[in-house]
């Protein structure tokens, strides 16, 4: 017969103090005991941002399944996940109409398996695009670009907790204007035909547009901040901006205030895409950005992008919380201290 110990919070404290004892006890009476919680509450990165109800999740990629180090870390330690590429325009539809949701599906299956969420990227974006879809323009391309976001949502509908249902759509430099590409020519409402589409096919997901140098208050991050004001003034269907964080040796001081001003238009803010460029302030960059997430309520999580420095797509930069043994880095322990501060971590019996 088993005892379940369910606690919570200073009560949890004195319970798992006198765990041995009880255990001890119960043994003896042939009883096991089973306790449980937040599991590893404050101990692993996942467990320890769901107690500050945060999610914090890494991408990965299918190819590195059977990679022991890897799957090892992947499932201790995240509470998240989202496809690297597997669900992006180029692996879901690589013929027009023909759908491939294998390797996207495969995913899904192995965080459901696991409790952990899923974030979805990306819908639209003017990169990765399949090379039938590259050669379209005007009309038919948005006709087939509409499609691709109605048809993939609907297969992943009720599985994918945030979508990235536009990704990178604006320029880099000073013009906060939208980026050059096929899509944006195909007429400058693309954006918000997108999101309408992606409400239509799954509407319990969040809906997040998506970028990268946006990690401050500048021109683009200006230009995203007057765009999702006008969804929210025109009731535009979206829920949440991704900053996708791919940091060098250091963060901007507004991080915090441009998170903020993003979240007071009404919509989470979500760390999409973080990797820090190694070097001596590797682990204070990690730490501010988790402590600003934490400081803005509607920052609903931190995804890094990977899981060990080597299966990293900035390479030599050793960009991740994990080195490629999978031994924790300096990094690591600046987070996950952020993680738990203000609350007195109480690692699980065993
Ligand atoms: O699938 C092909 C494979 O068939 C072929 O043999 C191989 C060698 O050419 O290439 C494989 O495709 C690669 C793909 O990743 C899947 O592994 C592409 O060459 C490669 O360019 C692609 O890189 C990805 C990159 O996006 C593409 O722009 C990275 O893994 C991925 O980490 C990166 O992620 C992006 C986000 O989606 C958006 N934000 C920026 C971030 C970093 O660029």
């Amino acid at each position: 017969m088993k005892h379940l110990v369910r606690s919570s919070g200073p009560r949890r404290r004195r319970t798992l103090a006198i765990l041995p004892l009880l255990a001890a006890a119960l043994a003896a009476a042939g009883t096991a005991l089973v306790v449980t919680g937040t599991a590893n509450a404050g101990t692993t990165l996942g467990a320890s941002a769901a107690e500050k109800s945060r999610y914090f999740g890494a991408a990965v990629g299918t190819y590195k399944f059977n990679d022991n180090t890897y799957m090892t870390v992947l499932n201790r330690e995240f509470n998240s996940l989202v496809a690297e590429n597997e669900m992006k325009w180029d692996a879901t539809e690589p013929q027009r109409g023909v759908f491939n949701y294998g390797a996207g599906d495969r995913i899904v299956s192995h965080a459901r398996s696991r409790g952990m969420s899923v974030r979805g990227h990306a819908l639209l974006w003017h990169a990765q695009q399949p090379g039938w879809a590259q050669g379209l323009s005007g009309g038919d391309l948005r006709n087939a670009a509409i499609n691709h976001v109605t048809q993939v949502a609907t297969h992943f509908r009720g599985q994918i907790h945030s979508w990235d249902v536009v990704n990178e759509a604006f320029a880099d430099g000073g013009s906060g204007g939208r980026r050059d590409s096929n899509l944006q020519r195909t007429g400058n409402d693309w954006i918000e035909a997108a999101f309408r589409a992606a409400r239509a096919a799954d509407p319990n997901a969040k809906l997040c547009y998506n970028d990268y140098n946006t990690d401050g208050i500048n021109a683009k991050s200006t230009g995203i901040y007057n765009m999702v004001r006008d969804f929210k003034a025109r009731g535009v269907p979206i829920d949440c901006v991704g900053f996708q964080s791919h940091l060098g040796t250091s963060i901007s001081g507004d991080y915090q205030a441009n998170l903020q001003r993003f979240a007071d238009l009404g919509v989470d803010v979500q760390i999409t895409e973080l990797d820090v460029m190694q070097g001596g302030n590797q682990a204070n960059v990690y730490a501010t950005v988790t402590r600003a997430c934490l400081a803005v309520s509607r920052c609903t999580g931190i995804t890094v992008w990977g899981v060990r420095d080597c299966d990293s797509w900035r390479g030599s930069d050793n960009a991740l919380l994990f080195d490629c043994a999978g031994n924790k880095k300096p990094a690591y322990d600046a987070v996950l201290r952020e993680l738990n501060a203000g609350t007195n971590p109480t690692p699980t019996a065993s």
